[in-house]
């Protein structure tokens, strides 16, 4: 008898638009001529960016990331437990995929959609995964969700069990989050959400995790200008800028800067702008919710069903939502 060949399955990639270069330059341009410059955070993940942001996740002081991963290993199979098997599990901001893959064998999906903001960062996790995995349908995609979160059709039809994990969610504002999470809604196609939310707690905790005694988030928050030079063309000197970590009781978030250390004069093709000392760039909110606070923006993006897992110390949640 012979047997059916085993079916080899690759991969496959769609990259859907980019931001033009000239639309990233008019972006940053304009952040940085407003009275009080700013920038998006996507800027500080160039390629050292993102390492930089890796080594972050091994700090002593930053306690997100150990402590979602300990609330996954403790809880995950009650979650899997209120989700069918089969899903499509849509990974957003997959970078590596490790997060999702420990997932795997608890959830059982059918599909794995990794999406990220270019699929070239894709290529060789999912490829690697891909042979471990054997007999699930990978799908790598390229998409700048911060902006708008539509799937392709690759992602498939049937539904979606969106997981955006390590509470990047925060570093939108509450009024953009709410405006993600409803696309979100939509993008389950009548599955869920699986989405790791960092939690208010003392000032004391959270300042350190913002600013390391290694000084690796200075490191990340100021090569940001190095990521700057190269896509506007402008002269920033690193040297010139220091790293600040504050928190805002009103606003509940962490806020990181770069201040002028002395008179700074920034060119670029076809402007520039004078900094005085201390004069600052913001480059990133992480704003931390209450559980009830986090609840009530997921209820009203349209999720019904609420479940929720903390760690001992109340210092991070993951919810699942279903809609
Ligand atoms: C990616 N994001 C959830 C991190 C955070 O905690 O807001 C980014 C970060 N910024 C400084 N340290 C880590």
């Amino acid at each position: 008898m012979t047997q059916a060949p085993l079916r080899v399955r690759t991969p496959r990639f769609v990259q859907l638009q980019q931001d033009n270069p000239a639309a990233v330059r008019a972006e940053l341009a304009a952040g940085l001529q407003a009275s009080a410059a700013f920038t998006q955070p996507k800027y500080l993940y160039d390629a050292l960016g993102s390492r930089l942001f890796e080594a972050i996740t091994e700090l002593p002081e930053y306690y997100p990331t150990r402590t979602e991963a300990s609330i996954f290993a403790q809880h995950a199979s009650e979650m899997a437990a209120l989700l069918s098997v089969g899903l499509t599990l849509v990974d957003l901001g997959a970078g590596n995929c490790e997060k999702a893959a420990r997932l795997f064998e608890v959830l059982r999906p059918a599909r794995y959609v990794a999406v990220d903001i270019s699929v070239a960062f894709l290529q060789g996790a999912l490829q690697r995964l891909q042979r471990q995995h054997p007999a699930l349908d990978m799908v790598g995609v390229g998409l700048d969700f911060s902006a708008h979160l539509t799937l392709p059709l690759a992602a498939g039809e049937g539904q979606r069990l969106l997981f955006y994990p390590g509470s990047s969610i925060g570093n939108f504002t509450p009024a953009q989050a709410l405006v993600f999470l409803r696309q979100a809604h939509q993008a389950a196609q009548g599955g869920g959400l699986l989405v790791g939310v960092d939690l208010v707690k003392p000032v004391g905790v959270l300042v350190p995790a913002y600013d390391d005694a290694l000084g690796v988030t200075a490191a990340f928050n100021r090569n940001m200008l190095l990521h700057l030079n190269h896509l506007l063309g402008s002269d920033f000197d690193v040297a010139q800028w220091r790293h600040r970590a504050l928190y805002s009781t009103r606003h509940a978030r962490i806020e990181m800067h770069l201040d002028a250390v002395q008179d700074v004069s920034v060119r670029w093709p076809g402007a520039q702008r004078h900094f005085r000392p201390g004069e600052s760039i913001h480059t990133e909110n992480s704003y931390k919710y209450t559980p009830p606070q986090f609840e009530a923006l997921l209820r009203a993006a349209g999720f019904s069903q609420v479940n929720q897992w903390r760690d001992a110390q109340d210092w991070f949640a993951v919810f699942l939502a279903r809609t």
